[in-house]
C-alpha cells in the first residue's frame, strides 16, 4: 500500500509518535532529502515523514534541499503534502503557545521551482480541503486552532530585526522559515498542500518580546504533542 500523504516535520518533532514500518534512503535528480523517509502506519493507512532539519537537526533553514524532500515524497506517491512547524507569532492575540492553519502565505525572499526547463507558472496556495480536514481532526479532538491568518516566510537563519517584523505584521500573522518553499514545491507537482504551526514565541518586538532560538526550540519541543496529535488524527481519520 502506497503512502497517501507526506509529513514533513521541524524543530518540534523528531519523529512522529506512528508506528514505523520501514525507513528508506532515497536519491532524487535534485539530491538527497534532509533524512531517511520513514514510512509509517496510522490506523488502517500509512504516511510518508521526512525530518527538514535532518535527523540530528543540522541542516539550517537556508540549506535545507527543499525540492529533494518534496520529490522524494512525489516519487512515492503523495496525493497531500502536511508541514508541521514552528512559527513566531506576529499578533499579540495569537498567543505562544497555539496552533495555526493558516489560510495563505507570502514568501517573496525565496521562491523554489521544478520550472526551470519549461514555462510554466502555478498560482499558488493550500488546499482548502486539506485544511478543513486538519481542522476536523482538532476539533474532534477538543483541541483549540486558529483557522487562518497569513504565514511569511523569512529566509533564515537569523530571526527578525524589530523593524522587520513592525513591517511583516501589518501583512502577515506568523513568521517562518519553510512553508512558502514546501506549499510552491507541491503544487507544482500537483500534491495538495496544508501547513499546522506551532506558535512557540512572539516574534521580535512584539509584546516587548526580544525572542532567542535555544528558547525556541525547547518550547517547540515542548508543544509538539498537540500538533504531532492532530496530524496522527487526521493520517488515521480524515486523509
Ligand atoms: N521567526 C522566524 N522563524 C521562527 C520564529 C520566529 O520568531 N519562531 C519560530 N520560527
Amino acid at each position: 500500500m502506497r503512502p497517501k500523504t507526506g509529513i514533513i516535520s521541524g524543530s518540534g518533532a523528531y519523529e512522529l509518535g506512528a508506528n514505523v514500518l520501514e525507513e528508506c534512503e532515497a536519491e532524487t535528480p535534485y539530491g538527497r532529502p534532509s533524512s531517511k523517509i520513514q514510512i509509517v502506519e496510522a490506523g488502517k493507512n500509512r504516511a510518508a515523514f521526512i525530518r527538514r532539519h535532518g535527523p540530528e537537526h543540522t541542516i539550517p533553514p537556508h540549506r535545507i534541499n527543499h525540492r529533494a524532500n518534496i520529490y522524494a515524497l512525489h516519487s512515492l506517491g503523495v496525493e497531500n503534502i502536511i508541514s508541521i512547524g514552528s512559527v513566531g507569532s506576529l499578533k499579540e492575540w495569537i498567543k505562544p503557545p497555539a496552533v495555526v492553519i493558516p489560510e495563505d502565505y507570502i514568501s517573496p525572499f525565496r521562491v523554489d521551482t521544478f520550472f526551470d526547463d519549461r514555462v510554466e507558472h502555478i498560482t499558488p496556495g493550500f488546499s482548502e480541503e486539506l485544511r478543513n480536514s486538519l481542522k476536523e481532526s482538532a476539533l474532534s479532538l477538543d483541541m483549540e486552532v486558529h483557522f487562518g491568518g497569513v504565514y511569511l516566510q523569512t529566509l533564515g537563519p537569523r530571526l527578525e530585526t524589530k523593524a522587520e517584523i513592525r513591517m511583516y505584521s501589518r501583512f502577515a500573522d506568523i513568521v517562518g522559515m519553510t512553508v512558502g518553499s514546501e506549499g510552491t514545491l507541491s503544487q507544482e507537482l500537483g500534491i495538495k498542500f496544508a501547513a499546522i504551526c506551532s506558535v512557540d514565541n512572539y516574534a521580535h518586538g512584539i509584546g516587548g518580546v526580544i525572542p532567542d532560538f535555544q528558547e525556541i526550540l525547547k518550547r517547540a519541543k515542548a508543544n509538539q504533542e498537540k500538533t504531532k496529535a492532530i496530524v496522527l488524527n487526521f493520517l488515521e481519520k480524515y486523509q
